[in-house]
């Protein structure tokens, strides 16, 4: 799918205490970016954090420390060079984060969450002649998506609002896009939503919403006690 491209991700292999007096707190974070499958292509940072506060941070791609306060300054010139610093530094890479190339794509990154997709109106109160759709996409995964409108198979782009990929906490996002617009006899109003889950991009016709009530929905899902 063209329109969608998975950046880098980052994968937070290590978090463990450095040391805790009276409100103090520092920790060490250890990062793989992968990009690709690639090992090469690999970013491995190494950070150290104050009070949660990074102080400084060692970066493979240019095998150099970055620091952000004076302390850590005096730190680094002495801790952070040397070929003895560079060699631990390559075998962690190498131990946490290229080794893991293949279970990383296997498990997190080649896996893909089909979005379920809900098409509805929502009523304007301001004027009568104005409608609102929305078509919400939801616990998909991975990030990228793109839900677009059609009116008459043409895409439409004004009077279109859309939120954020919105983090659901779970790996998963949920996404809403608005249409406002004035209805007409015999028009088609579609969403359409585009996907690495999907083969090709998914097609939702407001005309074959169904409307109970007053919600119109694509689909009618009888909720358990646990949906309610
Ligand atoms: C690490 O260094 C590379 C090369 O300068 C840079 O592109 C990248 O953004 C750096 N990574 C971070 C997290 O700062
Ligand atoms: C860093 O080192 C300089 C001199 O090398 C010293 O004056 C300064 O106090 C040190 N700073 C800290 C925070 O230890
Ligand atoms: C966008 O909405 C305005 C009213 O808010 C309306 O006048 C206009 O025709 C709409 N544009 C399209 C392309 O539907």
């Amino acid at each position: 799918m063209s329109v969608l491209n998975l950046s880098s991700i980052h994968l937070l292999l290590l978090f463990s205490s450095l040391s805790g007096v009276d409100g103090y707190f520092g920790h060490f974070e250890m990062r793989c970016r992968f990009s690709s499958k690639d090992p090469r292509d690999i970013e491995f940072l190494l950070q150290v954090y104050g009070n949660k506060k990074l102080l400084g941070q060692y970066n493979s791609t240019t095998e150099k420390c970055t620091v952000y306060t004076q302390w850590m300054k005096n730190f680094t010139e002495t801790a952070c060079k040397g070929p003895a610093f560079l060699a631990e530094r390559r075998e962690e890479m190498k131990k946490y984060c290229s080794s893991n190339v293949p279970v990383v794509y296997e498990y997190l990154l080649d896996k893909t969450v089909e979005p379920y997709i809900r098409l509805r109106s929502v009523e304007l109160f301001s004027t009568r002649h104005l409608a609102m759709l929305v078509c919400s996409a939801y616990n998909f995964y991975p990030k990228p998506i793109r839900v677009t409108w059609l009116r008459d198979g043409q895409e439409v782009t004004s009077n279109v609002t859309s939120t954020e990929e919105l983090v659901n906490g779970d790996w998963t996002y949920q996404i809403h896009s608005h249409l406002e617009y004035t209805p007409t006899p015999g028009e088609r109003i579609t969403c359409m939503v585009e996907h690495f889950s999907l083969t090709e991009p998914k097609l939702y016709d407001w005309s074959k919403c169904v409307c109970v009530d007053l919600e119109c929905l694509n689909e009618i899902r009888v909720l358990g006690w646990e949906g309610l």
